[in-house]
This record gives C-alpha cells, sequence and structure tokens, in this order.
C-alpha cells in the first residue's frame, strides 16, 4: 500500500517538473523580444540572408533596402555600407559567436545580438553623413575595436 503512495507521490513529482521546464522553456522562447526568428549560430554563413551580407534593394516590400550584417568576436561584416539618403531600411543582424550590440550612433537603431537570434529594425536614413556602428556589449578583448561604417548620401 505504501508503494503505491510512493509510487503516486513520485508521478506527481515528475509532472510538476515537466510543467516547471514547459513553462519556463515557453517563457524563455519568447526571449529575447526583439528578436522572433531563430538561426543555427554555426551555419550563419550559409543561411540567407547572412549569406550575402550588406546592402540589397527589396521590392514589395514596406522598406526599400535590407541590410545585413553579420557580427564576431570582433568585428562586423560588412565593415562599411552605402545607403541612399531618405531609404527606408530593414537591418538584419545576427552573431556568429557572443553576445554583441549593434548600435548606431546618432539615429534609433540599438539592437542586442545574441547567438541563435535574428535581430531586426527598421529605420529611415533621413541625413546624409557617416554613421557609427558600435558594440554596446562587452564581449571579449577587442570589444572596443568592434565598429562599421554606414555612409548615408
Ligand atoms: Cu562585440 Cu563588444
Amino acid at each position: 500500500k505504501f508503494e503505491k503512495i510512493w509510487l503516486t507521490f513520485g508521478i506527481a513529482t515528475l509532472v510538476m517538473f515537466l510543467s516547471v521546464v514547459g513553462v519556463s522553456a515557453f517563457y524563455m522562447g519568447n526571449q529575447p523580444p526583439s528578436c522572433n526568428l531563430t538561426i543555427d549560430p554555426e551555419k550563419v554563413d550559409t543561411t540567407a540572408p547572412f549569406d550575402k551580407p550588406g546592402l540589397t534593394k527589396v521590392e514589395g516590400k514596406e522598406w526599400d533596402y535590407q541590410l545585413v550584417y553579420v557580427a564576431s568576436a570582433f568585428s562586423y561584416n560588412p565593415i562599411k555600407v552605402q545607403v541612399p539618403v531618405g531609404a527606408k531600411v530593414k537591418v538584419i543582424a545576427t552573431t556568429k559567436d557572443v553576445i554583441h550590440g549593434f548600435e548606431v550612433a546618432g539615429t534609433n537603431i540599438n539592437m542586442m545580438l545574441e547567438p541563435g537570434y535574428v535581430s531586426e529594425f527598421t529605420t529611415t536614413f533621413d541625413k546624409p553623413g557617416e554613421y557609427l556602428v558600435v558594440c554596446n556589449e562587452y564581449c571579449g578583448t577587442g570589444h572596443h575595436l568592434m565598429q562599421s561604417t554606414i555612409e548615408v548620401t
């Protein structure tokens, strides 16, 4: 009789444990907020659109161009791009290794790039100039060297 009680207790514990795991996995799955798409960090170079980093004109979308970045310690690919002034650009970025930041000084772009996730942000470059892309998440010894330039002309 005692065995039955212990068995019930054991199963109840197991069910509880599984639901805790399930619930936390569900909430974790929704993190981080700006990154809805997932990607295999080891296959970034062969996964579209990251197989072709840089600016590409797009048709039939709400934005005019997509601007694809691959971050890795301690650089961005591409290092420099030219964007036509007034263009509505969807920035799509991911990281191949650790967490990096993606902040474009003087604009409203400020993203966190997490391994396994794709970060996206759409903005319009209204003013001509050179905009510096910097990493604002500490990612290692070369953190301060990580940068890229967006030239709006
Ligand atoms: Cu990449 Cu700091």
